[in-house]
């Protein structure tokens, strides 16, 4: 057991404002509660669910900044504009092929990609029918709303948000970027070969990690996903496993008439993101650009988020009834869809050596291995067309 103080300030963080310190007490209160209700003990995605998205308190749900400069950490179409352009060749390419189409964003953000991509598709004169989003904070739809009247309101009649899957056959291109890494998962153990869960307590006003042996479920599940029998883990391995993956693509798929779907997330696959030397797993904490080795401090105010396995995902996806088109770092993804022809362009089009910079800048982050380039990867899917 691996006690971690709810405000134990790791090394030099900045200490949150007071407001924040405030909606972070509440949401503690809210989740100390239900591990009263439910015995003292609540698996580790249930914590995370709470506190990345309970209303109002979630560090989705609530109106902290997120993303950028001035959040907690920058993703990749927060950079500039060329990793939404690289997409919109992709899309306008599937749309074209298709005779037209939708595109579905799933876990919008701030709403740069959306916003991004309608421009690069306006300008290629490849708009799709619709721009559906899936947004489960209704905080984050409401800033993906002033983004798109911000930055391209007259494509403002082509978006709209979902609640849920659409409910009727649909075509087109679906996308998720960095949202399957921020799904509740469960965490586990291995000791002397067997699975242990490792849940969330609450003692002496303080979250803790408390394992319990794994029940037989979820001991499979883990055994399943593992490359390694799990007598050559070290003893206290410990890793994450995301319980919703399979259901989450199957979703995506009932309706799902034809297309591509592109996903892109922090992740590898199984071999690696399940390796043995990878002993402490892959669960972060982000604040304000920092990463913090515990998930307990101030809940609410920090991302929580764990490696995809690509390996379970491909899997879940061929059940699913789609095929692996390609399977790719994100790199060798953005240069098979055209970013060198999109870097191009944009250096031509720069007013500035400055703004030369900055997309240099900006290709680096998105390729460089040590960056986004390799730490990322890319599944792309198909049904009923060859990619
Ligand atoms: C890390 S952000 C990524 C945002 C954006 N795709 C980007 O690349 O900047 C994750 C987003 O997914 C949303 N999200 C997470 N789980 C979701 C779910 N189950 N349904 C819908 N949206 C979800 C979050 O609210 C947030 O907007």
């Amino acid at each position: 057991m691996n006690k971690n103080d709810l405000h134990q300030q790791p090394d030099a963080l900045p200490v949150p404002e007071e407001t924040e310190r405030e909606r972070s007490a509440r949401l503690a209160s809210s989740i100390a509660a239900k591990i009263a209700v439910a015995g003292g003990w609540i698996s580790f995605d249930h914590y995370m669910q709470e506190a990345l998205y309970s209303p109002g308190m979630g560090y989705y749900s609530a109106d902290g900044h997120v993303f950028g400069a001035g959040g907690d950490f920058v993703t990749a179409p927060e950079l500039g504009s060329l990793f939404a352009r690289t997409l919109a060749l992709q899309c306008a390419s599937v749309l074209n092929r298709l005779g037209g189409g939708d595109i579905l964003e799933f876990g919008g953000g701030s709403g740069a990609l959306m916003a991004e991509l309608m421009l690069e598709l306006d300008r290629l004169g490849k708009l799709p029918e619709r721009y559906r989003i899936i947004e489960l904070s209704a905080s984050m739809r409401a800033r993906q709303r002033t983004m798109l009247l911000e930055r391209a309101p007259h494509c403002a009649e082509r978006v709209e948000w979902l609640d849920s899957w659409p409910s009727s056959p649909w075509h087109g291109v679906a996308l998720a970027n960095e949202v399957l890494d921020a799904m509740p998962v469960r965490c586990f153990s291995l000791h002397e070969g067997e699975v242990f869960e490792r849940g969330v307590s609450y003692r002496e006003n303080a979250f803790v990690w408390s394992e319990r042996p794994a029940d037989p479920d979820f001991s499979a599940a883990v055994l399943a996903a593992l490359p390694e029998p799990p007598d050559r883990y070290p003893d206290g391995y410990q890793s994450e496993l995301n319980p919703s993956l399979a259901a989450w693509i199957a979703g995506l798929s009932e309706n799902f008439a034809a297309g591509a779907a592109l996903l892109i997330d922090y992740g590898d696959l199984c071999a690696g993101r399940y390796h043995p030397a990878r002993a402490q797993g892959t669960l972060r904490a982000y604040y304000r650009h920092r990463t913090l080795n515990t998930p307990f401090w101030y809940p609410g105010l920090c991302d929580l988020t764990a490696d995809v396995d690509f390996s379970g995902l491909s899997n879940a996806a061929v059940s699913a009834g789609f095929e692996i088109a390609a399977l790719d770092t994100q790199a060798n993804m953005l240069l098979a869809a055209g970013l060198e022809e999109v870097f191009a362009q944009s250096w031509e089009g720069a007013k500035d050596t400055q703004q030369q910079l900055r997309l240099a800048q900006e290709a680096k982050q998105l390729t460089l291995p040590g960056e986004m380039g390799e730490r990322f990867r890319a599944i792309l899917l198909s049904r009923k067309m060859d990619l």
